[in-house]
Protein backbone atom coordinates (compact mmCIF):
# COMPACT_ATOMS: atom_id res chain seq x y z
CA UNK A 1 0.00 0.00 0.00
CA UNK A 2 1.09 3.49 -0.53
CA UNK A 3 0.93 6.56 1.23
CA UNK A 4 -2.06 7.29 -0.43
CA UNK A 5 -4.37 4.46 -0.88
CA UNK A 6 -6.63 2.27 0.76
CA UNK A 7 -5.19 -1.00 -0.29
CA UNK A 8 -8.86 -2.26 -1.75
CA UNK A 9 -9.36 -3.01 -5.19
CA UNK A 10 -12.77 -1.90 -7.00
CA UNK A 11 -15.22 -4.88 -6.34
CA UNK A 12 -15.41 -6.04 -9.72
CA UNK A 13 -11.87 -5.74 -10.87
CA UNK A 14 -10.28 -8.72 -12.94
CA UNK A 15 -6.57 -10.45 -11.77
CA UNK A 16 -5.32 -12.13 -14.28
CA UNK A 17 -2.28 -13.87 -16.00
CA UNK A 18 -0.67 -13.34 -19.23
CA UNK A 19 1.03 -15.76 -22.04
CA UNK A 20 1.38 -16.01 -25.60
CA UNK A 21 1.30 -18.95 -28.32
CA UNK A 22 4.65 -19.31 -29.59
CA UNK A 23 6.22 -18.38 -25.91
CA UNK A 24 4.53 -21.05 -25.02
CA UNK A 25 3.08 -23.99 -26.95
CA UNK A 26 5.47 -25.67 -27.96
CA UNK A 27 4.64 -28.56 -30.98
CA UNK A 28 5.67 -26.65 -33.47
CA UNK A 29 5.35 -29.18 -36.06
CA UNK A 30 2.14 -31.08 -34.91
CA UNK A 31 -1.22 -30.98 -36.08
CA UNK A 32 -0.66 -29.18 -39.13
CA UNK A 33 0.31 -26.10 -37.89
CA UNK A 34 2.50 -24.24 -40.22
CA UNK A 35 5.31 -22.51 -40.13
CA UNK A 36 5.46 -18.81 -38.51
CA UNK A 37 8.43 -15.99 -38.87
CA UNK A 38 9.39 -16.76 -35.78
CA UNK A 39 9.69 -20.45 -36.38
CA UNK A 40 11.99 -18.57 -39.15
CA UNK A 41 13.76 -16.38 -37.49
CA UNK A 42 14.64 -18.48 -34.09
CA UNK A 43 16.12 -21.31 -36.34
CA UNK A 44 18.43 -18.46 -38.24
CA UNK A 45 21.72 -18.88 -36.44
CA UNK A 46 22.48 -15.20 -34.38
CA UNK A 47 19.16 -13.99 -34.38
CA UNK A 48 18.52 -15.26 -31.06
CA UNK A 49 20.13 -15.78 -27.68
CA UNK A 50 21.61 -19.43 -27.52
CA UNK A 51 20.05 -20.68 -30.13
CA UNK A 52 16.59 -20.92 -28.52
CA UNK A 53 13.80 -21.54 -30.22
CA UNK A 54 10.26 -22.07 -29.88
CA UNK A 55 9.87 -25.92 -30.71
CA UNK A 56 9.19 -27.35 -27.49
CA UNK A 57 9.29 -24.15 -25.18
CA UNK A 58 6.63 -24.93 -22.00
CA UNK A 59 5.27 -27.54 -23.84
CA UNK A 60 1.64 -25.74 -23.11
CA UNK A 61 0.12 -27.32 -26.37
CA UNK A 62 0.12 -30.73 -24.38
CA UNK A 63 0.60 -29.46 -20.38
CA UNK A 64 -2.45 -26.54 -20.86
CA UNK A 65 -4.74 -28.84 -18.42
CA UNK A 66 -1.93 -29.22 -15.72
CA UNK A 67 -1.21 -25.38 -16.42
CA UNK A 68 -5.46 -24.39 -15.84
CA UNK A 69 -5.05 -25.75 -12.30
CA UNK A 70 -1.88 -24.11 -11.38
CA UNK A 71 -3.96 -20.90 -12.41
CA UNK A 72 -7.04 -22.44 -10.33
CA UNK A 73 -4.32 -22.97 -7.53
CA UNK A 74 -3.20 -19.07 -8.02
CA UNK A 75 -6.91 -17.82 -7.76
CA UNK A 76 -6.80 -15.88 -10.56
CA UNK A 77 -10.25 -14.73 -12.65
CA UNK A 78 -8.66 -14.78 -16.18
CA UNK A 79 -6.34 -16.19 -18.74
CA UNK A 80 -5.25 -13.87 -21.16
CA UNK A 81 -3.38 -16.44 -24.22
CA UNK A 82 -3.29 -15.86 -27.86
CA UNK A 83 -3.55 -17.67 -30.61
CA UNK A 84 -1.33 -19.32 -33.07
CA UNK A 85 -2.55 -17.93 -36.22
CA UNK A 86 -0.29 -20.74 -38.31
CA UNK A 87 -2.01 -23.29 -36.13
CA UNK A 88 -5.65 -21.92 -37.61
CA UNK A 89 -4.37 -20.83 -41.32
CA UNK A 90 -0.90 -22.54 -41.67
CA UNK A 91 -0.30 -21.08 -45.27
CA UNK A 92 -1.96 -17.90 -43.70
CA UNK A 93 -4.91 -17.85 -46.06
CA UNK A 94 -6.96 -20.43 -47.53
CA UNK A 95 -7.54 -23.50 -46.00
CA UNK A 96 -8.54 -23.82 -41.82
CA UNK A 97 -6.85 -26.57 -39.65
CA UNK A 98 -9.00 -27.68 -37.54
CA UNK A 99 -7.35 -29.40 -35.59
CA UNK A 100 -5.52 -25.80 -34.41
CA UNK A 101 -9.20 -24.58 -33.61
CA UNK A 102 -9.94 -27.89 -31.96
CA UNK A 103 -6.82 -26.87 -29.72
CA UNK A 104 -7.96 -23.46 -28.86
CA UNK A 105 -11.27 -25.07 -28.27
CA UNK A 106 -10.61 -27.53 -25.38
CA UNK A 107 -8.83 -24.58 -23.99
CA UNK A 108 -11.35 -22.32 -23.12
CA UNK A 109 -13.43 -25.11 -22.09
CA UNK A 110 -10.60 -26.23 -19.51
CA UNK A 111 -11.10 -22.60 -18.64
CA UNK A 112 -14.72 -22.35 -18.29
CA UNK A 113 -15.05 -25.25 -16.33
CA UNK A 114 -12.49 -23.89 -13.61
CA UNK A 115 -14.44 -20.43 -13.52
CA UNK A 116 -11.17 -18.78 -15.21
CA UNK A 117 -12.40 -16.08 -18.03
CA UNK A 118 -10.58 -16.51 -21.48
CA UNK A 119 -9.42 -13.17 -22.73
CA UNK A 120 -7.63 -14.11 -26.49
CA UNK A 121 -5.23 -11.96 -28.55
CA UNK A 122 -5.55 -12.69 -32.02
CA UNK A 123 -1.93 -11.65 -32.84
CA UNK A 124 0.91 -11.82 -30.67
CA UNK A 125 3.41 -11.85 -33.45
CA UNK A 126 3.46 -14.95 -34.91
CA UNK A 127 3.09 -14.33 -38.32
CA UNK A 128 2.30 -17.00 -40.89
CA UNK A 129 5.48 -17.16 -43.26
CA UNK A 130 3.74 -18.09 -45.79
CA UNK A 131 2.57 -14.49 -45.85
CA UNK A 132 6.57 -13.25 -45.72
CA UNK A 133 7.36 -13.84 -49.09
CA UNK A 134 8.55 -11.26 -52.06
CA UNK A 135 9.51 -8.26 -52.04
CA UNK A 136 6.63 -6.26 -50.39
CA UNK A 137 5.82 -8.64 -47.73
CA UNK A 138 4.32 -9.12 -44.35
CA UNK A 139 3.49 -6.21 -42.78
CA UNK A 140 4.61 -4.47 -45.62
CA UNK A 141 1.72 -5.08 -47.30
CA UNK A 142 -1.95 -4.77 -46.84
CA UNK A 143 -2.95 -8.12 -47.71
CA UNK A 144 -1.65 -9.04 -44.69
CA UNK A 145 -4.36 -7.02 -42.88
CA UNK A 146 -6.45 -7.93 -44.86
CA UNK A 147 -6.06 -11.46 -44.04
CA UNK A 148 -5.97 -10.69 -40.56
CA UNK A 149 -9.40 -9.94 -40.97
CA UNK A 150 -10.63 -13.80 -42.72
CA UNK A 151 -8.31 -15.06 -39.48
CA UNK A 152 -10.21 -12.91 -37.22
CA UNK A 153 -13.66 -14.04 -38.48
CA UNK A 154 -12.13 -17.85 -38.51
CA UNK A 155 -11.47 -17.46 -34.85
CA UNK A 156 -14.33 -15.36 -33.67
CA UNK A 157 -17.14 -17.78 -35.56
CA UNK A 158 -15.64 -20.68 -33.66
CA UNK A 159 -15.20 -19.45 -29.85
CA UNK A 160 -16.97 -16.54 -29.95
CA UNK A 161 -19.72 -17.92 -28.11
CA UNK A 162 -17.71 -18.89 -25.32
CA UNK A 163 -14.66 -15.62 -25.21
CA UNK A 164 -16.41 -12.92 -25.17
CA UNK A 165 -13.01 -10.49 -24.17
CA UNK A 166 -10.87 -9.87 -27.58
CA UNK A 167 -7.80 -8.53 -27.89
CA UNK A 168 -6.39 -7.57 -31.75
CA UNK A 169 -3.17 -6.96 -31.65
CA UNK A 170 -0.56 -7.30 -28.79
CA UNK A 171 1.99 -3.82 -28.99
CA UNK A 172 2.24 -2.48 -32.57
CA UNK A 173 5.15 -0.69 -31.54
CA UNK A 174 7.14 -3.78 -31.16
CA UNK A 175 5.87 -5.65 -34.02
CA UNK A 176 6.89 -2.46 -36.34
CA UNK A 177 9.92 -0.86 -34.62
CA UNK A 178 11.32 -3.71 -33.29
CA UNK A 179 10.66 -5.86 -36.45
CA UNK A 180 11.27 -3.99 -39.13
CA UNK A 181 12.44 -1.04 -37.54
CA UNK A 182 16.01 -1.50 -35.49
CA UNK A 183 15.30 -6.01 -36.97
CA UNK A 184 16.13 -7.30 -33.30
CA UNK A 185 13.00 -9.06 -33.82
CA UNK A 186 11.05 -11.21 -36.29
CA UNK A 187 11.09 -10.99 -39.58
CA UNK A 188 14.56 -9.03 -38.78
CA UNK A 189 14.41 -5.95 -40.87
CA UNK A 190 16.26 -2.41 -40.60
CA UNK A 191 14.64 0.18 -42.27
CA UNK A 192 12.59 3.22 -40.14
CA UNK A 193 10.49 3.62 -43.48
CA UNK A 194 9.66 0.18 -43.45
CA UNK A 195 8.51 0.27 -39.82
CA UNK A 196 6.14 3.33 -40.72
CA UNK A 197 4.38 1.08 -43.24
CA UNK A 198 4.32 -1.46 -41.04
CA UNK A 199 3.15 -0.28 -38.17
CA UNK A 200 -0.17 1.65 -40.64
CA UNK A 201 -1.04 -1.77 -41.63
CA UNK A 202 -0.94 -3.28 -37.93
CA UNK A 203 -3.25 -0.80 -37.16
CA UNK A 204 -5.61 -0.78 -39.61
CA UNK A 205 -5.62 -4.89 -38.91
CA UNK A 206 -6.84 -4.15 -35.29
CA UNK A 207 -9.29 -1.84 -36.54
CA UNK A 208 -10.50 -3.50 -39.67
CA UNK A 209 -11.10 -6.70 -37.64
CA UNK A 210 -12.74 -4.65 -34.44
CA UNK A 211 -16.34 -4.79 -36.75
CA UNK A 212 -15.85 -8.53 -37.33
CA UNK A 213 -15.77 -9.45 -33.53
CA UNK A 214 -18.58 -7.37 -32.68
CA UNK A 215 -20.46 -9.30 -35.85
CA UNK A 216 -18.98 -12.74 -34.80
CA UNK A 217 -19.19 -11.98 -30.80
CA UNK A 218 -22.44 -11.13 -28.91
CA UNK A 219 -21.48 -8.47 -26.14
CA UNK A 220 -18.47 -8.43 -27.16
CA UNK A 221 -15.58 -6.23 -25.05
CA UNK A 222 -12.69 -5.90 -27.57
CA UNK A 223 -9.42 -3.14 -27.81
CA UNK A 224 -6.14 -2.88 -28.83
CA UNK A 225 -3.23 -4.07 -26.44
CA UNK A 226 -0.05 -1.24 -26.79
CA UNK A 227 2.94 -0.94 -25.28
CA UNK A 228 3.70 2.58 -24.03
CA UNK A 229 6.07 3.77 -22.20
CA UNK A 230 5.71 7.15 -19.64
CA UNK A 231 8.42 9.95 -20.83
CA UNK A 232 10.16 11.89 -18.32
CA UNK A 233 12.75 15.10 -19.46
CA UNK A 234 16.13 13.53 -18.15
CA UNK A 235 16.80 17.03 -16.54
CA UNK A 236 13.36 18.73 -15.19
CA UNK A 237 15.57 22.46 -15.71
CA UNK A 238 16.35 21.81 -19.42
CA UNK A 239 13.87 23.26 -22.18
CA UNK A 240 15.97 20.77 -24.82
CA UNK A 241 15.22 17.66 -22.41
CA UNK A 242 11.37 18.70 -22.66
CA UNK A 243 11.95 18.64 -26.13
CA UNK A 244 13.39 15.56 -26.44
CA UNK A 245 10.75 13.79 -24.39
CA UNK A 246 8.06 15.50 -26.69
CA UNK A 247 9.53 13.45 -29.38
CA UNK A 248 9.98 10.59 -27.35
CA UNK A 249 6.46 10.62 -26.33
CA UNK A 250 5.69 10.57 -30.27
CA UNK A 251 7.74 7.95 -30.92
CA UNK A 252 6.57 5.68 -28.31
CA UNK A 253 3.30 6.27 -27.56
CA UNK A 254 1.21 8.68 -29.92
CA UNK A 255 2.17 7.69 -33.09
CA UNK A 256 -0.16 4.54 -31.62
CA UNK A 257 -2.80 6.47 -29.49
CA UNK A 258 -3.53 9.37 -31.40
CA UNK A 259 -5.02 7.14 -34.75
CA UNK A 260 -6.41 4.89 -32.27
CA UNK A 261 -8.20 7.47 -30.34
CA UNK A 262 -9.22 9.27 -34.02
CA UNK A 263 -6.65 12.19 -34.18
CA UNK A 264 -4.65 10.55 -37.01
CA UNK A 265 -0.95 10.33 -36.93
CA UNK A 266 1.23 13.01 -34.91
CA UNK A 267 2.89 14.95 -38.44
CA UNK A 268 6.27 15.40 -37.17
CA UNK A 269 7.65 11.50 -36.65
CA UNK A 270 9.20 10.86 -40.05
CA UNK A 271 11.33 13.97 -39.20
CA UNK A 272 12.11 12.88 -35.79
CA UNK A 273 13.21 9.71 -37.42
CA UNK A 274 15.43 11.09 -39.75
CA UNK A 275 13.67 11.62 -43.35
CA UNK A 276 11.93 8.32 -42.95
CA UNK A 277 8.92 7.66 -45.40
CA UNK A 278 5.80 8.50 -43.67
CA UNK A 279 3.13 5.48 -44.71
CA UNK A 280 0.75 5.67 -47.86
CA UNK A 281 -2.94 6.20 -46.02
CA UNK A 282 -5.79 5.14 -48.11
CA UNK A 283 -9.06 7.11 -48.27
CA UNK A 284 -10.95 5.76 -44.85
CA UNK A 285 -7.70 4.25 -43.25
CA UNK A 286 -7.76 6.70 -40.54
CA UNK A 287 -11.57 6.21 -39.67
CA UNK A 288 -11.01 2.35 -39.73
CA UNK A 289 -8.04 2.66 -37.49
CA UNK A 290 -10.67 4.81 -35.33
CA UNK A 291 -13.30 1.99 -34.44
CA UNK A 292 -14.69 2.03 -31.31
CA UNK A 293 -13.20 0.13 -28.88
CA UNK A 294 -14.54 -0.97 -25.31
CA UNK A 295 -11.12 -0.79 -23.40
CA UNK A 296 -7.48 0.25 -23.74
CA UNK A 297 -5.05 -2.46 -22.92
CA UNK A 298 -1.42 -1.30 -22.11
CA UNK A 299 1.30 -2.84 -21.38
CA UNK A 300 3.91 -1.45 -18.85
CA UNK A 301 7.45 -2.56 -17.84
CA UNK A 302 9.67 0.96 -17.38
CA UNK A 303 9.27 4.51 -18.16
CA UNK A 304 11.77 6.36 -20.36
CA UNK A 305 13.98 9.64 -19.91
CA UNK A 306 14.83 11.49 -22.61
CA UNK A 307 17.80 13.80 -23.04
CA UNK A 308 18.93 16.28 -25.94
CA UNK A 309 22.40 15.24 -25.14
CA UNK A 310 22.56 11.46 -24.41
CA UNK A 311 22.13 8.74 -27.02
CA UNK A 312 19.94 6.03 -26.28
CA UNK A 313 22.29 3.02 -24.68
CA UNK A 314 23.55 0.02 -26.32
CA UNK A 315 20.10 -2.28 -26.74
CA UNK A 316 18.06 0.65 -27.03
CA UNK A 317 17.58 1.60 -23.14
CA UNK A 318 16.99 5.13 -22.08
CA UNK A 319 19.51 6.78 -20.18
CA UNK A 320 18.19 6.95 -16.67
CA UNK A 321 18.99 10.21 -14.26
CA UNK A 322 19.54 7.96 -11.38
CA UNK A 323 22.73 5.87 -12.09
CA UNK A 324 21.81 3.46 -8.60
CA UNK A 325 17.84 2.83 -10.28
CA UNK A 326 17.51 -0.76 -9.43
CA UNK A 327 17.24 -2.37 -12.91
CA UNK A 328 15.54 -6.07 -13.83
CA UNK A 329 17.26 -8.72 -15.70
CA UNK A 330 16.52 -7.00 -18.93
CA UNK A 331 18.07 -3.95 -17.69
CA UNK A 332 15.37 -2.03 -17.13
CA UNK A 333 14.72 0.54 -14.73
CA UNK A 334 12.50 -0.51 -11.57
CA UNK A 335 10.22 2.56 -11.42
CA UNK A 336 6.02 2.52 -10.72
CA UNK A 337 5.30 5.75 -10.80
CA UNK A 338 5.55 5.31 -14.25
CA UNK A 339 2.97 3.06 -14.33
CA UNK A 340 0.98 5.19 -11.96
CA UNK A 341 1.65 8.53 -14.32
CA UNK A 342 0.74 6.91 -17.66
CA UNK A 343 -2.50 5.45 -16.08
CA UNK A 344 -3.19 8.98 -15.60
CA UNK A 345 -2.47 10.62 -18.45
CA UNK A 346 -4.11 8.28 -20.67
CA UNK A 347 -7.46 8.92 -18.53
CA UNK A 348 -6.94 12.74 -19.20
CA UNK A 349 -5.93 13.19 -22.59
CA UNK A 350 -7.43 10.26 -24.24
CA UNK A 351 -10.46 8.79 -21.86
CA UNK A 352 -10.68 4.99 -23.07
CA UNK A 353 -13.62 3.87 -21.54
CA UNK A 354 -11.65 1.36 -19.66
CA UNK A 355 -7.65 0.71 -19.03
CA UNK A 356 -6.72 -2.78 -18.21
CA UNK A 357 -2.95 -3.45 -17.39
CA UNK A 358 -2.90 -6.52 -20.18
CA UNK A 359 0.81 -7.19 -19.31
CA UNK A 360 3.01 -5.94 -16.08
CA UNK A 361 5.93 -8.07 -14.36
CA UNK A 362 9.78 -8.44 -14.49
CA UNK A 363 12.32 -11.19 -15.35
CA UNK A 364 14.91 -11.32 -12.14
CA UNK A 365 18.09 -13.29 -12.21
CA UNK A 366 18.69 -15.87 -9.27
CA UNK A 367 15.16 -17.60 -9.45
CA UNK A 368 16.03 -21.35 -7.75
CA UNK A 369 13.99 -24.16 -6.32
CA UNK A 370 14.81 -25.25 -3.17
CA UNK A 371 12.84 -27.75 -1.42
CA UNK A 372 9.88 -26.86 -3.25
CA UNK A 373 9.80 -23.37 -3.29
CA UNK A 374 11.27 -19.77 -5.61
CA UNK A 375 12.37 -17.18 -3.22
CA UNK A 376 12.01 -14.18 -5.53
CA UNK A 377 11.52 -11.22 -3.31
CA UNK A 378 12.63 -8.80 -6.19
CA UNK A 379 10.03 -9.86 -8.51
CA UNK A 380 7.67 -9.79 -5.36
CA UNK A 381 8.57 -6.41 -4.59
CA UNK A 382 8.15 -5.04 -8.60
CA UNK A 383 4.28 -6.39 -8.45
CA UNK A 384 3.76 -5.00 -4.41
CA UNK A 385 5.01 -1.26 -6.37
CA UNK A 386 3.17 -1.97 -9.64
CA UNK A 387 0.16 -2.84 -8.07
CA UNK A 388 0.46 0.04 -5.30
CA UNK A 389 0.74 2.17 -8.50
CA UNK A 390 -2.64 0.52 -10.39
CA UNK A 391 -4.44 1.54 -7.02
CA UNK A 392 -2.64 5.30 -7.21
CA UNK A 393 -4.13 6.06 -10.50
CA UNK A 394 -7.52 3.84 -9.68
CA UNK A 395 -8.01 6.75 -7.05
CA UNK A 396 -7.35 9.18 -8.98
CA UNK A 397 -10.29 8.75 -11.11
CA UNK A 398 -8.58 6.08 -13.61
CA UNK A 399 -11.09 3.68 -15.09
CA UNK A 400 -8.64 0.81 -14.93
CA UNK A 401 -10.74 -2.90 -14.43
CA UNK A 402 -7.62 -5.15 -14.45
CA UNK A 403 -4.47 -5.92 -14.42
CA UNK A 404 -2.92 -9.12 -15.49
CA UNK A 405 0.94 -10.26 -14.51
CA UNK A 406 2.95 -10.95 -17.15
CA UNK A 407 3.53 -13.94 -16.87
CA UNK A 408 2.35 -17.05 -16.01
CA UNK A 409 5.41 -18.95 -16.18
CA UNK A 410 9.04 -18.70 -17.34
CA UNK A 411 9.31 -18.95 -21.07
CA UNK A 412 10.59 -18.11 -24.43
CA UNK A 413 11.29 -14.57 -23.95
CA UNK A 414 11.91 -13.64 -27.78
CA UNK A 415 15.39 -12.08 -29.01
CA UNK A 416 16.42 -13.75 -25.73
CA UNK A 417 15.64 -17.14 -25.78
CA UNK A 418 14.64 -18.80 -21.80
CA UNK A 419 17.94 -16.71 -20.21
CA UNK A 420 15.04 -14.20 -18.93
CA UNK A 421 12.70 -15.10 -16.72
CA UNK A 422 9.29 -13.40 -16.24
CA UNK A 423 7.02 -16.16 -14.76
CA UNK A 424 5.45 -16.10 -11.10
CA UNK A 425 5.48 -19.91 -11.73
CA UNK A 426 9.01 -21.26 -12.18
CA UNK A 427 9.82 -24.06 -15.37
CA UNK A 428 12.19 -26.91 -15.60
CA UNK A 429 12.68 -26.64 -19.02
CA UNK A 430 14.32 -30.14 -19.18
CA UNK A 431 11.64 -31.79 -16.85
CA UNK A 432 8.80 -29.47 -17.35
CA UNK A 433 8.09 -28.83 -13.82
CA UNK A 434 6.09 -26.14 -12.21
CA UNK A 435 6.93 -24.51 -9.32
CA UNK A 436 5.12 -21.59 -7.76
CA UNK A 437 7.16 -18.75 -6.81
CA UNK A 438 6.87 -17.01 -3.79
CA UNK A 439 6.06 -13.65 -6.07
CA UNK A 440 2.92 -16.30 -7.55
CA UNK A 441 2.02 -16.95 -3.95
CA UNK A 442 1.71 -13.08 -3.16
CA UNK A 443 -0.13 -12.03 -6.70
CA UNK A 444 -2.56 -15.16 -5.27
CA UNK A 445 -3.13 -13.47 -2.24
CA UNK A 446 -3.90 -10.33 -3.35
CA UNK A 447 -6.25 -11.82 -5.96
CA UNK A 448 -7.79 -13.81 -3.56
CA UNK A 449 -8.55 -10.48 -1.06
CA UNK A 450 -8.91 -7.82 -3.89
CA UNK A 451 -6.07 -5.65 -2.03
CA UNK A 452 -2.52 -5.43 -1.61
CA UNK A 453 -1.44 -8.25 1.01
C1 LIG B 1 6.22 -7.71 -24.09
C2 LIG B 1 5.63 -8.87 -24.85
C3 LIG B 1 5.58 -10.15 -24.09
C4 LIG B 1 6.80 -10.35 -23.23
C5 LIG B 1 7.10 -9.12 -22.41
C6 LIG B 1 8.29 -9.25 -21.50
O1 LIG B 1 6.77 -6.80 -25.00
O2 LIG B 1 4.31 -8.55 -25.24
O3 LIG B 1 5.37 -11.19 -25.00
O4 LIG B 1 7.86 -10.77 -23.99
O5 LIG B 1 7.29 -8.03 -23.25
Amino acid sequence: MSETNSGAFPESFTWGVATAAYQIEGAANEDGRGESIWDRFSHTPGKVHNGDTGDVACDHYHRYPEDVQIMRELGVGSYRFSIAWPRILPGGTGAVNMAGLDFYDRLVEELLENDIEPCATLYHWDLPQALDVGDDRGWLTRDTAEAFLDYTDIVTRRLGDRVRTWITINEPWVISFLGYGVGVHAPGHRDMSEALTAAHHVLLAHGMAMPVIRANVRNARAGITLNLNHVYPFDEDREDDHEAARQADIMSNRWFLDPVFGRGYPEDLPAILGGATPPVIHDGDLEAIAAETDFLGINYYMPAYASARQQMEAGGQFPHPDPKVERTAMGWPVEARGLRDLLVRLHTDYAPPAIIVTENGAAMDGDRVLAGRVSDPRRTAYFASHLGACLDAIEAGVPLTGYYAWSLMDNFEWAEGYSKRFGIVHVDYATQTRTIKDSGRYFALAARDNRLP
